[in-house]
């Protein structure tokens, strides 16, 4: 069993399905959408880790579902135990679901709901705020001003890069990808490389239209190829942007060699999962080639930073803060609240959409539709889908 038990907040004590809620979340759209679907809602308490004994706990013999976190251990045994107290769905408070065992769930029968959508702009800029924070040396700035490091404006003071014009790559051209590639390309005329197994066509084509604009005015326009080969797009690139996901296949996907091909003085961003650079490679790297820089958000061993990394003045870190802007968080709440209330009340899944606006009837109005906004193994449990364009009859 696990550490010292939780404490939890109980709303709405006479619901009729127990719904755990393991951490207080932003808002309060997302508790009114459990209370109205006659949830107990049962909210822990405090900001320590969870570990699986306290979850395991606190699942109990009876628990109708789970809001969890991107944090927890949500593994074979602990999907088993939920599934085994009349569980109906995890649903979790993150886009990325790398920590629950997708195939165990699978198996097991039990819907994995996440909060996709709502994060992609507010992600893609934190994004472009790392890769200006390090090509700027914004937080060596910050820390020279807090010291008393500021005497007189000199010629050589802190000198960074232009990133105007030059060459941004991308790793993972999903949303908040495709997000960020667009800030860059449209903002600042970078041209954009991409490495995806997916070519992207929908970004491609708007970036030509948008060149098109730029050459009517008499600007030069912008690129977007979609690149098969890694060691291509790291050698070409001022910057390089990690927007894939966690999986067996991505862990390391930036190793000493993969950081041996970038140019000395490129920029490297993480703010998808930190597993998938070799951060002990990562600091190695930056020792050795000071012009080189990094801007991470997320972390190997989250929250710990490997050996050396919090020393080095050409990285600059961020606590895993990718979606953290208000209307965000809380938007992921009512997403990963609509996924419970709808698999309790046997909706169906809201249509996959490749468009960055598909979970928005979720998120704005009085009411939201009668459909779960995702649930990422809905194909593999047959769920019906709600069909295109129509939540009113549903
Ligand atoms: C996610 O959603 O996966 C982020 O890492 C946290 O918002």
């Amino acid at each position: 069993m696990g550490g010292v038990p939780l404490e939890w907040r109980v709303v709405n004590g006479d619901g009729i399905a127990r719904v755990l809620v393991t951490r207080e979340l932003p808002g309060d759209r997302w508790l009114d959408l459990l209370v109205r679907a006659e949830c107990r809602v049962e909210i822990a308490q405090g900001d320590e880790p969870r570990d699986a004994g306290q979850l395991r706990e606190a699942i109990g013999t009876r628990c109708d579902a789970v809001l969890g976190q991107l944090t927890e251990p949500w593994g074979d045994p602990l999907l088993a135990a939920l599934k085994d107290a009349g569980g109906q769905i995890y649903s979790q408070y993150a886009v990325g679901y790398d920590n629950v065992d997708l195939a165990a769930a699978t198996r097991l029968r039990l819907p994995v709901g996440n909060t996709p959508g709502v994060l992609t702009e507010t992600t893609a800029e934190l994004a472009v705020a790392l890769t200006f924070a390090a090509a700027r040396r914004i937080a060596e700035g910050d820390r020279l001003m807090r010291e008393g490091g500021f005497h007189i404006w000199l010629p050589g003071l802190l000198l960074g890069d232009l990133l105007y014009g030059g060459t941004v790559g991308i790793i993972g051209a999903g949303r908040i990808g495709t997000a960020y590639a667009r800030m860059m390309a449209e903002g600042h005329k970078m041209d954009v490389l991409y490495f995806d197994p997916h070519k992207n066509a929908a970004l491609e084509s708007w970036l030509w239209d948008y060149s098109e604009l730029l050459e009517a005015r008499g600007e030069r326009r912008v690129s977007c190829r979609q690149v098969r080969d890694l060691r291509e797009l790291l050698g070409a690139c001022d910057v390089v942007s990690i927007h894939a996901a966690l999986s067996r296949e991505t862990r390391h996907l930036i190793g000493a060699a993969e950081l041996a091909a970038m140019r000395d003085d490129a920029i490297l961003v993480n703010s998808s999962r930190g597993p998938l650079i070799d951060e002990a490679a990562l600091v190695e790297h930056c020792r050795t080639h000071l012009r080189f820089r990094a801007g991470l958000d997320v972390y190997e061993r989250e929250p710990e930073l490997a050996a050396g990394l919090a020393e080095l003045d050409n990285v600059v870190l961020v606590p895993h803060l990718g979606s953290a802007s208000r209307l965000t968080r809380e938007g992921m709440a009512t997403l990963a609240a609509a996924n419970v209330r709808a698999v309790l009340n046997g909706w169906p899944v809201w249509p996959a959409a490749d468009d960055l606006d598909d979970v928005r009837p979720f998120l704005e109005g009085d009411d939201t539709p009668q459909a779960a906004p995702s649930i990422v193994n809905a194909a593999e449990l047959g769920l019906r889908r709600l069909p295109r364009g129509g939540w009113d009859g549903a």
